[in-house]
């Protein structure tokens, strides 16, 4: 029998941070930390303290990954399509929650409910649908080695997964890791980021309803603290990291030490090119999906690079700019709210960093939107979106992830020039092509150097559409098949011999 008995829906998110406050989730128990320590969730369009998450440590990750290597035997033992069987019913109660999963998601991230906060609780729960019907998919092969040898392959899980992820989207990057690791056989103990730790303690909650204990773990906590003993535990086999690039690094040499796969999604700076004979009000749009204004920038696919040709140049700035004015700043809650916040006061200083960095460095810096009048809202971590225009290429914000409500718009003539400007980046995760040229489409997807690459639309991460970056944007593929194969099993070789 389950330890966590069914729990009721609680859509008032002040209440359920409440009510998560100070737990991880260790073989199917809520508990505190070994140390009885915690730190605050902070609602960041108010600077409120809303809630506390326990402070994991060392002692933590141990529990946790004896608990979830004692309960793989069994969770591989099951046959792959009883385990597809509850992923799948996991993703269909995750989709009953939606609104209060993305209620507390807004309440500790700042994102706004109607624009992005809701919609991710439910690329969530699709995605735990999605793995949970691939169960099946997890087959061999048979190999014509030799007429008197039956030679086959089998995929076998890894055993612990270690999972580390980000705030920016908690949920949706925490689930296209734990779906196809689950579903896989192996059984996982996620740490969430430290800005982000209820909502993905909510899912784990509800998960743990479905379930057996210790298939399933979270553990909230700092980098150092809870992150890099997760990373060096021994019963962990594998670990899936999506964050920074220098993060992202310190965690590859410390698998490194343990020979241990690791998958990374990693950060972008990722280009979109508008050909003078695109259609400009799809452009204009695509930008703004692109831009990802309504998440304040922080996302890894941000197209925090524009290059528009000089014959449209300023009347897609024009357009873009207004677009963007005519978006409202407000509380992450309310449903008339366009745009949030920033996440944290360290993530909007280093916004204001970079836009000081672009004004000397002689750019233009467009302000757009409002700040919300408000005054329960004045310690929020609100900031101006900023259009950057002429301003050059190798100015910090030309160059460097931000992760933040900032892009750059350069005008371009010359075709070889702005596709060798693209790729003059050490980063190499998405790019948008915009034209209605065919050769050109062709041509430019073909030469720009990422892992994503879209014609006339910017979609975000979707199931079953391969996503993931070269060069510095990481190692690996998410959201496919083939990236719950590659990543979270490995492959036997097993021959009879028949002579
Ligand atoms: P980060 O990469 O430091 O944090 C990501 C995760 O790694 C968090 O759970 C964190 O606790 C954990 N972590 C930190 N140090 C660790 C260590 N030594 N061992 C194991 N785990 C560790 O990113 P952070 O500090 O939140 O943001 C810094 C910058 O990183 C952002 O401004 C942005 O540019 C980039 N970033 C990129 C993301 C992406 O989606 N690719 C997501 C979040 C941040
Ligand atoms: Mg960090």
């Amino acid at each position: 029998m389950n330890m966590v008995s069914k729990i009721t829906q609680n859509t008032d998110p002040f209440s359920l941070a409440k009510e998560l406050s100070g737990f991880h989730l260790i073989d199917g128990e809520m508990v505190r930390a070994a140390s009885g320590k915690t730190f605050d969730v902070v609602n960041p369009a108010t600077g409120e303290k809303v809630g506390e998450a326990a402070a994991g440590d060392a002692a933590d990750v141990d529990r946790a990954a004896t608990a979830a290597a004692r309960a793989q035997k069994a969770w591989k033992a099951m046959p792959a399509r009883e385990r597809g069987k509850l992923v799948t019913e996991c993703g269909r109660r995750l989709m009953e929650r939606v609104e209060e999963l993305g209620r507390l998601v807004a309440l500790e991230t700042g994102k706004a409910l109607r624009t992005e906060s809701r919609v991710e609780a439910s690329v969530l729960a699709d995605a735990f649908v999605f793995y949970g019907g691939l169960a099946s998919e997890l087959k061999g092969e048979t190999v014509p080695f030799n007429p008197d040898m039956l030679t086959v392959t089998v995929r076998e899980p890894i055993g612990v997964v270690g999972a580390i992820i980000p705030w920016n989207v908690p949920l949706m990057l925490m689930a296209l890791k734990v779906a196809p690791a689950l579903v896989a056989g192996n059984t996982v103990v996620v740490k969430s980021a430290e800005e982000a730790p209820l909502t993905v303690l909510r899912v784990c909650q509800i998960m743990n309803e479905v379930l057996p204990p210790g298939v399933f773990n979270i553990l909230s906590g700092f980098g150092p603290e809870c992150g890099a003993p997760l990373v060096s535990h021994p019963a962990v086999g594998k670990i899936t990291f999506t964050g920074s690039v220098e993060t992202g690094k310190i965690v590859s040499k410390a698998a490194a030490d343990k020979l241990i796969p690791v998958t990374l999604e990693l950060g972008g700076k990722s280009p979109m090119i508008v050909f003078a004979d695109a259609d400009l009000d799809k452009a204009v749009a695509g930008a703004v999906a692109g831009v990802r204004f309504t998440r304040q920038g922080q996302s890894c696919t941000a197209s925090s690079r524009i290059y528009v040709h000089a014959d449209i140049h300023d009347e897609f700035v024009a357009r873009l700019k207004a677009k963007a004015d005519a978006m409202k700043m407000g509380n992450p809650l309310d449903e008339s709210t366009d745009i949030g916040t920033i996440i944290s006061t360290d993530q909007l200083e280093k916004v204001r960093g970079y836009i000081q960095k672009g004004v000397d460095a002689g750019g233009t810096a467009n302000h757009c939107s409002q700040l919300p009048d408000d005054p329960a809202l004045k310690k929020g971590l609100f900031i101006q979106p900023v259009i950057f225009t002429d301003i050059s290429a190798d100015a910090p914000p030309s160059r460097e992830e931000i992760f933040g409500p900032v892009t750059c718009v350069f005008k371009f003539t010359d075709y070889e020039e702005v596709i060798a400007a693209a790729n003059n980046s050490e980063y190499g995760l998405a790019a948008t092509v915009w034209t209605n040229d065919l050769k050109t489409a062709m041509d430019a997807t073909r030469r720009l150097e990422a892992g994503f690459v879209q014609v006339n639309q910017n979609l975000v991460v979707q199931p079953n559409l391969s996503y993931g970056g070269i060069k510095h944007s990481g190692l690996g593929k998410e959201a496919t098949l083939e990236a719950m194969l590659e990543h979270f099993t490995h492959k036997k070789t097993i021959i009879f011999n028949m002579k």
